[in-house]
């Protein structure tokens, strides 16, 4: 049965750029398997007649767009965030590794797993690439959740055979075992993807690294996800753990780790050829910034990643990260375009338009992760997952939002005033 909605709405044209309706209807079908889907999408005006005999929501006021995507992001983390510390080797061993050994414990693993897609769903993300622990039970906790909510969610069981403490670090060959499994268990099961997930490159052995790419051959339709390139003592201990690697993202490429469908978070202290060796394998960075501020990490170079262009996209990095909110991470992200100014080799700082931000956490982000037209817009045959938004949430977004002339100046607010409070609700197109 054909469902429609009527608003302003948003969504992307093929080359990025953004669409809006002031007053938009937004047609959608289920297919046989359940799935909704965007049959289309444009002026009320121009779309109504055609679709006369649909059942209509009308929300006035509100604004209809793509549901985010949130290109990286811990689940086992959610009681990690806000733990301050000196730079992320240090947060990672005094709270994110004792924290994440706490699920071998399924029960825990389940509780956490439920709240946390309780909170993509109230801050507006539809779709999330996911880290997990070294537990295989904490993948199959995340999944059985996601699988019941009807979520698109992609993730998988840390690689971590060394330089881990007792409780999260797995045996080699045992951990090339359980990935295999889970692969044929989960990928590709409902709107399910696995990602092969070594942690980083200086806590795996050559061996588990070579496992991993061997997989990664074996299934290309398998993502891949990692750490690269975030601060400066882990690429001194990377490089001097994988010494015949030309930088720290070679050591991937060594391992046979770089493809498309190969997603590193951070990827904030590229050289030039760093970038073109992402560009020339296909690979995708997740871009982080409220974890890259909060660790002191550094800022994503936004103009390296135009000048020798690579697919990037916006994440949250919840624990390191600060917010699940899509718009505290599309603030963040501006602000770090901005402060590119400053530091020892000064470079122009950038700004990073309202339409752009938003993109690059939706239609970008999906591109990104090889689900172009699948995800993240809400053009014809994509999923119909979408979020409704108030631009009145509170007295001041009212207030300011009222004052937009444009869409620019609509998302530009939305961006730097608004939170989950502005998400009325989010729709899944596979709900049940
Ligand atoms: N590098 C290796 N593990 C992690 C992690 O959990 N968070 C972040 N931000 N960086 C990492
Ligand atoms: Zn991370």
């Amino acid at each position: 049965m054909q469902q429609a909605w009527r608003a302003a709405l948003l969504r992307f044209d093929a080359h990025g750029q953004a669409v809006h309706d002031s007053d938009g209807l937004l047609v959608t079908q289920r297919d046989a398997a359940g799935v909704r889907r965007v049959v289309a999408a444009g002026s009320h005006a121009t779309l109504a007649p055609q679709f006369a005999q649909v059942p209509v929501t009308h929300l006035p006021g509100r604004l209809i767009a793509p549901g985010f995507v949130d290109m990286h992001v811990h689940y086992p983390q959610l009681d990690v965030i806000g733990s301050p510390a000196d730079g992320l080797l240090p947060w990672l061993e005094h709270y994110t590794f004792p924290h994440e050994a706490r699920f071998a414990d399924p029960a825990h693993a389940a509780e956490v797993a439920a709240f946390f897609c309780g909170e993509l769903a109230r801050h507006g993300v539809t779709t999330a690439l996911t880290f997990c622990t070294s537990h295989p039970a904490s993948v199959d906790a995340l999944f059985t959740e996601a699988q019941t909510r009807g979520l698109r969610l992609i993730a998988g069981k840390c690689l971590q055979d060394r330089h881990s403490p007792d409780g999260v670090r797995d045996e080699t060959g045992q951990s090339l075992i359980d990935t295999e499994a889970l692969i044929k268990k989960w990928h590709g099961v409902d709107r399910l993807g696995y990602a092969i997930t070594p942690r980083f490159a200086p806590t795996s052995t050559e061996a588990q690294l070579r496992g991993a790419g061997a997989l990664a051959a074996q299934y290309p339709a398998v993502w891949i996800q990692s750490h690269v390139a975030e601060n400066v003592d882990e690429i001194a201990w990377a490089r001097a753990l994988f010494p015949d690697s030309r930088s720290y993202l070679a050591i991937y490429a060594d391992h046979g780790l770089m493809r498309r469908r190969a997603v590193y978070a951070h990827c904030i202290h590229f050289h030039d050829d760093d970038r073109a060796l992402m560009r020339d394998t296909h690979t995708a960075a997740a871009v982080c910034p409220t974890s890259n501020l909060f660790l002191g990490s550094g800022f994503f170079d936004f103009a390296g990643a135009e000048r020798v262009p690579f697919a990037h996209g916006l994440a949250s990095d919840v624990g390191g990260g600060t917010s699940f909110s899509p718009f505290v991470t599309m603030r963040a992200a501006y602000f770090a375009g901005r402060a590119a100014s400053t530091g020892v080799e000064p470079k122009p700082g950038i700004s990073l338009s309202p339409e752009r931000l938003w993109w690059l956490h939706t239609a970008g982000a999906a591109r990104a992760l090889d689900l172009q037209g699948v995800v993240g817009n809400l053009q014809p045959g994509c999923e119909a997952d979408f979020v409704v938004l108030n631009p009145g949430a509170t007295p001041l977004l009212a207030r300011r939002t009222a004052q937009a002339e444009t869409l620019a100046e609509l998302l530009f607010a939305l961006i730097v005033l608004g939170d989950d409070r502005v998400v009325e609700r989010t729709v899944i197109s596979q709900a049940k």
